[in-house]
This record gives C-alpha cells, structure tokens and sequence, in this order.
C-alpha cells in the first residue's frame, strides 16, 4: 500500500512568524499587564467599608456646600478658589472620588485635619467638590 505523506508547505510558517512580529502580540502584552498591575493595586489598597459606603451613596449639592462653608472655607477659600490650602476647582479631574474622601478622612497631609463626616455628609462634601 502507498503511504500519502503531506508535507506542509513553508507557506504556514511563513504565516507564523509574521504573526509573533504583529503590533498585535505587544498590544495584547499590555493589556495584560495593565490587568495586572490594577489587580495588584486592588489587592494593595482594597477600598474600606466607609468609602464605599460614601460611594454608593447619592449626595446632595446644596447640603455639601453648607458643610463646605462650616468646615473648609477658613482653608480653601469662600468660593474654593484657594487661601491657605490649594484651590479646588476641577479637583475632580486631578483627583479620583476615592482619594478625595482619603484626603478629607486621613488627616495625612497637616494642617489640614482630619474629618469623621457621616458617610452622607462626605457623600453631599463629594458631590459638592464634583461640580466646582
Ligand atoms: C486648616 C486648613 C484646612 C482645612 C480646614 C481644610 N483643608 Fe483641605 N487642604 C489644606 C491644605 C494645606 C492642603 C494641601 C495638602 C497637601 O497636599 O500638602 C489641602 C488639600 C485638600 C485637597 C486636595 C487638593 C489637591 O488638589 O490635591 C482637598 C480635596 C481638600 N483639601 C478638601 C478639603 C475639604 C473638603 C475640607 C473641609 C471638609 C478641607 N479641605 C479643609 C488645608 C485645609
């Protein structure tokens, strides 16, 4: 009996190595790594019950700006603009609402205190800060 061996073509390999040199290997290699470095900064900073508490939380504008007025005004300013501490508009596009509730609850950057707002509060302050 005769035995039909097919021989694969170089045409194959030739489609291979084409595809290791591909933009699209490197670009799948990011990603990945992205993925990974947001899992491990996940697993490095897991957001805490009080944060997410605030988050899930809807706030309210107008209360926010009282509890601004009471509280940071001395600091930041009668309209936020900036007086002993740093101005705050468009502190939302330089600062996630996670690091803003960090930097109101830590007291990590004195003089400016540390505050306990009920997670509603924070979560009016939060909505307040979005908008300036
Ligand atoms: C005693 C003064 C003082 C008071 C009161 C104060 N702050 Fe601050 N705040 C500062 C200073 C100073 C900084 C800059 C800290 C740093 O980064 O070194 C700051 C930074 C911030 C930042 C970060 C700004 C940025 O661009 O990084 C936010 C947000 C903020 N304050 C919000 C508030 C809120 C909301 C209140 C009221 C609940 C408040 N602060 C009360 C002094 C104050």
């Amino acid at each position: 009996m005769r035995v039909v061996t097919t021989t694969k073509t170089t045409a194959e390999g030739t489609t291979d190595s084409v595809a290791q040199r591909s933009p699209l290997g490197w670009l799948l290699a990011v990603v990945l790594l992205v993925v990974v470095a947001l899992v491990a900064s996940r697993l490095l900073h897991p957001m805490d019950d009080y944060t997410r508490a605030v988050l899930s939380l809807t706030g309210d504008e107008v209360r926010g700006r009282s509890i601004f007025v009471m509280n940071c005004v001395d600091c930041h300013g009668q309209w936020a603009d900036g007086k002993v501490g740093p101005s705050l508009r468009n502190v939302s596009e330089r600062l996630s609402p996670r690091r803003i509730v960090e930097q109101v609850v830590s007291g990590k950057t004195p003089p400016m205190p540390q505050f306990q707002p009920e997670p509603q509060e924070m979560a009016d302050l939060l909505r307040y800060l979005n908008q300036l």
